[in-house]
């Protein structure tokens, strides 16, 4: 630029004025919870004028996913309590997500970790633990879920005193997670005007803490669960409770009903959801956005919010996204 030249400035128009900046002074860690709540404006075109759908977009967690939520307060309590001392090795069974977050909360505070996961987990998701350092332990893929708890709990059985158990599925901490954030965090981003939850069924903890706590601010807020129409499914992270070892943590009567659904209608919302608005969603997300418009068909008035769990980045190399 020569000197004395006038630069062509452009208008200051400030296109994010929702933006804001934090500054993370300890560690990646502050960066959990506080997800943006995106509002559905393309594929709802066809919905009532006074039917809403807000999405909470759980992929801006640092690990990639909702169970970041979990898996942090999972651990602080441990460590609150005195469970988990920097000799012990933190180990779960895991579908990958939460095993990500594991990994990512163990890798910052400096512990071991070991997860007992399905061979079948995707390629993404293996990869990305052993970056964050952590062990993998396969098992069955036939077995599901299941099998990889089974496993957990024999090499526990063996040796006590070598494991810090998160135990996901059981332990009070994980729904207490979304009790204490995720469903605060909802109440404040709809100004209190939610009338509708929907969220997919894993070990239960988004949906139970996120309702409990959603109902506490007002009972009338109706809470939906969703799960997978039958026990073989594609929906990654989703539980079909009838033939599945149920978490102790499910409240099998918070939910004022029980949805579910097809694999191939998750798949065909995440299509939609990537075409249409935007967002480049995971399966479970899928399955809850499936359910929402469903319901929102059959409403005149109502705001409801789901849950979009991860993104579709975790499952690049399985055999939907590669259109095979
Ligand atoms: C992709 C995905 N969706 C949904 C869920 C369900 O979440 P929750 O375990 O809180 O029920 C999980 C849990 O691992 C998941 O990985």
């Amino acid at each position: 630029m020569t000197v004395g030249t006038e630069i062509n400035k452009p208008e200051a128009i400030n296109h994010r004025p929702h933006c804001r900046l934090p500054v993370f002074n300890k560690s990646i860690l502050e960066g959990i919870g506080c997800t943006p709540l995106i509002r559905l404006n393309n594929i709802t075109k066809e919905l009532p004028d006074g039917v809403e759908i807000y999405a909470k977009a759980e992929w801006f967690n640092p690990g990639g996913s909702v169970k970041d939520r979990a898996a942090l307060n999972i651990i602080e309590d441990a460590e609150r309590s005195g469970k988990l001392t920097k000799d012990k090795v933190i180990i779960d069974s895991t579908s990958g997500n939460t095993g990500i977050a594991y990994a990512l909360v163990g890798a910052v505070k400096g512990y071991r970790v070991a997860l007992v996961m399905p061979e079948n987990v995707s390629e993404e998701r293996k990869a990305i633990v052993s970056f964050f350092g952590s062990e993998i332990i396969y098992t069955d893929p036939l077995l599901g879920s299941d099998g990889a708890i089974i496993e957990v709990r024999k090499r526990i059985e063996n040796e006590p005193d070598k494991y810090f158990y998160g135990d996901q599925y059981n332990n009070d901490a994980n729904w207490q997670a979304h009790y204490n954030n995720t469903g605060v965090e909802i109440w404040e981003q709809t100004g209190g005007n939610i009338t509708h939850f929907i969220a997919g069924l894993g070990t239960s903890g988004t949906f139970v803490g996120t309702s409990r706590r959603l109902k506490e601010f007002n009972s009338d807020v109706k809470v939906f669960s969703v799960e997978p129409a039958s026990d073989f499914h594609g929906l990654e992270g989703m539980k079909h409770m009838e033939s599945s070892i149920v978490p102790g943590i499910y409240d099998y009567y918070l939910a004022d009903s029980k949805c579910s659904v097809e694999t191939e209608d998750a798949l065909e919302m995440v299509k939609l959801l990537a075409s249409k608005e935007g967002l480049f969603v995971g399966y479970s997300a899928g399955a809850a956005m499936k359910t929402a418009m469903d319901m929102a068909r059959g409403m005149e008035h109502g705001l409801i919010v789901t849950i979009f769990p991860d993104s579709g980045d975790r499952y690049l190399s399985t055999s939907f996204m590669l259109g095979k």
